[in-house]
C-alpha cells in the first residue's frame, strides 16, 4: 500500500444480523454486512479513496459527518448514487483534523431511514502528538432499534416524525446490554458516538470518574475533570477518560431520560442501561498508583473577529390537511429546497453563525464541512458564555434559546446545515449555504 493513501470499498447492501440476546434475525442495511459499519482509522494528512457501491432499492450517497473534505465529495443529496449505481469519494484530510467522526448516507428524503435501518460507520482521524496515546482505547457506538410487532424494523410511525425516532432497545456496538472487562490498568480512554436518529444521552456510572478530553473535532485544550455525567445531543461524538471505581463490581453505564420538549402524548421515560462495565480485573493499588493526565492536551486557537454574520431560526409549523396534523419543521419560515440557496459565505472568512430555537421542541444543529467553536447561550435574555474552548460539528439548541457559534470554510461549494433529529432534517429543517 501507499504510505499515506488509505483505500477500501463500502458496500451498503440489506443483511439479516442477530443483534437481540434471543438470537433472532433481524433485516438491517449495512456497510459491508457490518453494523456499524467498518471503522475508518486513517492519520492527519491522509488521502482517503472509497469506492461507494450502493446495492439498496434506493438512492443513497455516504456523508463524512463532520470532516472538512471537498463538497464535491460529500455525499451531498444533490449527487445521489442511483440504486445499484456506484461511484469513488476521493479527499485529502489536512493537518489538525485528528478527531472523532462518523458517516452515513445523506440522499434526500431517505436519510432517516437509511440510518435507523444500519447505515452508519465510524471515522477516527489520529495525529502523531497524541498526548494520550498510553491510554488503552475502546469504543462505543450507541444507536436504537424499533421492531414492529412482527419482529421486522418498523416504518415512523406519527411521533417518530414529530419527535424524532426512539426504538425501544437501545444498542451500543450493535448489541443490546454487552459486557465490557475493564482494562486491569484501571483507567481506559473512550470515544463515544450518539449514533442514534433522535435520542439525546445523559450518561452515568456510578462511582467512576469520567474526565471529558475531546469533543467531535478532536481534543480539548485541556482536561475537564470530575464529572458525573456526560450529556450528548444526536449525532454528537466525545472522547472520556473513565477511572474505575474503588470498589470494582459490575457498574451499568446507564443513559438517563433527557427532556427536550417533546411534543403530543409521550409515555414516561426511564433511565436504559446501555451496557455492564466489569472492574473486576482492577487492582485497587493501580488505581491508587494511576499517573496524573497531561494538564493541556493541545492548542486550540479561538477564531478571530467575525467578518459576517448569518441567523438560522428553527422553528415548526402545525398543519392540517385531509383532517391530519402533520408537523412542518422550518429554517428561517422555509422548508429545504434543493434549488435554492439560502446563505452565500466567503472562503476562509471567519462568520459568526446565531441559531435561533423558535420551536418548542430542542433541536441540534449541525453544519457540513467544517467545524464550529460555539461562543455562548442566551435564553430569556441571559448570556452564558461558553466555558469551554472546543471544536464541534454538533451543538444543541433548546426551545427559546440562541447560540452563537464561530466558523470559517476552507472549500468552496455548497454545504448543507440542519437540525440532525434525522426525521426533522428529512422533513425539510435544512438550509444550504454556498461558499465562494
Ligand atoms: Cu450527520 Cu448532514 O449530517
Ligand atoms: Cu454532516
Ligand atoms: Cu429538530
Amino acid at each position: 500500500p501507499q504510505p499515506g493513501l488509505f483505500r477500501a470499498t463500502l458496500r451498503a447492501a440489506p443483511v439479516s444480523l442477530a443483534v437481540l440476546q434471543d438470537g433472532t434475525p433481524t433485516e438491517f442495511w449495512a456497510y459491508n454486512n457490518s453494523l456499524p459499519g467498518p471503522l475508518i482509522e486513517v492519520m492527519e494528512g491522509d488521502t482517503v479513496e472509497i469506492e461507494f457501491i450502493n446495492a439498496l432499492s434506493q438512492p443513497s450517497t455516504i456523508h463524512w459527518h463532520g470532516l472538512p473534505v471537498p463538497p464535491e465529495q460529500d455525499g451531498n443529496p444533490q449527487d445521489a448514487v442511483p440504486a445499484g449505481g456506484r461511484r469513488v469519494y476521493r479527499f485529502k484530510l489536512p493537518l489538525n483534523c485528528a478527531g472523532t467522526y462518523w458517516y452515513h448516507p445523506h440522499p434526500h428524503g431517505f436519510t432517516a431511514e437509511q440510518v435507523y435501518r444500519g447505515l452508519a460507520g465510524l471515522f477516527i482521524v489520529r495525529t502523531k502528538n497524541d498526548p494520550l496515546k498510553s491510554i488503552p482505547e475502546r469504543h462505543l457506538v450507541c444507536s436504537d432499534l424499533k421492531l414492529g410487532a412482527d419482529g421486522r424494523i418498523a416504518a415512523n410511525d406519527m411521533n417518530d416524525e414529530m419527535n424524532g425516532r426512539e426504538g425501544q432497545f437501545a444498542l451500543v456496538n450493535a448489541q443490546r446490554q454487552p459486557v465490557l472487562t475493564f482494562d486491569a490498568g484501571g483507567r481506559e480512554r473512550w470515544r463515544i458516538w450518539n449514533a442514534n436518529s433522535a435520542r439525546y444521552l445523559r450518561l452515568s456510572l456510578p462511582g467512576a470518574r469520567f474526565t471529558l478530553v475531546g469533543t467531535d473535532g478532536g481534543l480539548l485544550g485541556k482536561p475537564v475533570t470530575g464529572l458525573t455525567e456526560l450529556q450528548m445531543t444526536a449525532a454528537e461524538r466525545i472522547e472520556v477518560i473513565v477511572e474505575a471505581p474503588a470498589g470494582g463490581g459490575v457498574v451499568g453505564l446507564v443513559t438517563e431520560p433527557v427532556e427536550r420538549g417533546k411534543m403530543g402524548e409521550v409515555s414516561p421515560e426511564h433511565p436504559i442501561t446501555l451496557l455492564n462495565v466489569d472492574f473486576s480485573a482492577v487492582k485497587p493499588e493501580r488505581l491508587a498508583a494511576l499517573p496524573k493526565l497531561p494538564g493541556s492536551l493541545r492548542r486550540i486557537q479561538p477564531l478571530g473577529a467575525a467578518k459576517a454574520k448569518k441567523r438560522v431560526v428553527f422553528s415548526e409549523e402545525m398543519s392540517m390537511a385531509g383532517g391530519v396534523h402533520s408537523m412542518k419543521f422550518l429554517v428561517n419560515g422555509q422548508n429545504f429546497d434543493m434549488q435554492r440557496v439560502d446563505f452565500t459565505s466567503r472562503i476562509h472568512e471567519v462568520e459568526l453563525w446565531e441559531i435561533v430555537n423558535q420551536s418548542d421542541m430542542d433541536h441540534p444543529f449541525h453544519i457540513h464541512g467544517t467545524q464550529f467553536q460555539v461562543l455562548e447561550r442566551e435564553l430569556d435574555g441571559q448570556v452564558t458564555p461558553e466555558p469551554l474552548l472546543a471544536w464541534r460539528d454538533m451543538v444543541n439548541t433548546r426551545s427559546g434559546e440562541i447560540v452563537r457559534v464561530k466558523l470559517v470554510q476552507r472549500h468552496k461549494g455548497l454545504r448543507m446545515f440542519h437540525c440532525h433529529i434525522l426525521e426533522h432534517e428529512n422533513a425539510g429543517m435544512m438550509g444550504q449555504v454556498q461558499v465562494i
